[in-house]
């Protein structure tokens, strides 16, 4: 029987403030960048650098499960990724395995419910074989949901739903008077999700790298030059911590 993760029930005065439940983003999406040059800043190969990402990984969903975030998506592997040399792509990809491998009892345990958003096909059968396991497993449960973005790039996102779309106004499933901001929402990856209302950034670049564009058109973005494998609970919380300083508008005054 797997045991809950301890770390969440610790408090610190500095969490005092961020303890109100309504400063807390619901929704948290993450690009981890950095894992590279991490690793060559200390003479190790790439890989060293994503397997301490994993590290990384972990430490942020317990951080998110104790804040009581409601939805954390990483950005893992975009559409994009198939550039890089192929031992570099089968060791991503071998990633989500092993960690639900060693972590998918206690995130059971922690109730989080597990998804993908991505194009799921093109996997490797070892990756998506696990990944699609842990989601059955997890679809029922109500705690944090954690999303890994895998083969997802935002246009391909949009692409289909735009063809899903037709289609269905094609075969009268749909309307043109029905259709709006909310019906295109559900034609994504995200349907039924809250829109992210905070995006972090490792690794200093400022950019979006083709990630939920559709999604994040009110999100917060807070940027920082850490690179991901040292990314830790003491830099998730700044940025939950300037985002509770932001005035969001959301177009208003
Ligand atoms: C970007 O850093 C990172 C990636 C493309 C891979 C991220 C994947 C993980 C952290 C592991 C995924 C594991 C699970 C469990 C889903 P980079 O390689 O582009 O870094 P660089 O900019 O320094 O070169």
């Amino acid at each position: 029987m797997a045991m809950k993760i301890p770390l969440f029930n610790q408090s610190q005065p500095r969490e005092s403030k961020l303890n109100q439940e309504s400063h807390i983003p619901e929704h948290i999406a993450i690009i981890m960048d950095g894992n590279g040059r991490w690793a060559g800043k200390r003479g190790m190969p790439r890989f060293a650098g994503h397997k301490e990402g994993v590290s990384t990984i972990v430490k942020i969903v317990k951080a998110a499960i104790k804040y009581k975030v409601k939805v954390l998506t990483l950005y893992a592997f975009s559409t994009e990724n198939w550039k890089r040399p192929k031992p570099e792509i089968d060791f991503i990809l071998r990633l989500p395995k092993e960690f639900l491998d060693i972590y998918l009892p206690e995130l059971i345990s922690n109730n989080v419910r597990i998804n993908v958003i991505g194009d799921m096909e093109k996997l490797p059968s070892y990756s998506r074989e696990a990944v699609q396991y842990a989601v059955d497993r997890t679809r029922d449960n109500g705690g944090l949901q954690l999303n890994f973005a895998l083969n997802y790039g935002s246009r391909h996102e949009l692409l289909n739903a735009m063809k899903k779309i037709l289609t269905d106004i094609n075969d009268d499933k749909l309307t043109w008077d029905e259709l709006d901001e909310q019906q295109v929402s559900r034609y994504l990856y995200t349907a039924g999700l809250p829109e992210p209302d905070l995006l972090i950034r490792t690794g200093g670049e400022k950019r979006l790298s083709n990630f939920l564009l559709w999604q994040l058109a009110y999100t917060e973005f807070w940027f920082t030059d850490v690179l991901w494998p040292d990314f830790s609970e003491t830099e998730f919380l700044d940025a939950l911590e300037e985002y509770r300083q932001r005035k969001r508008r959301f177009g208003g005054i």
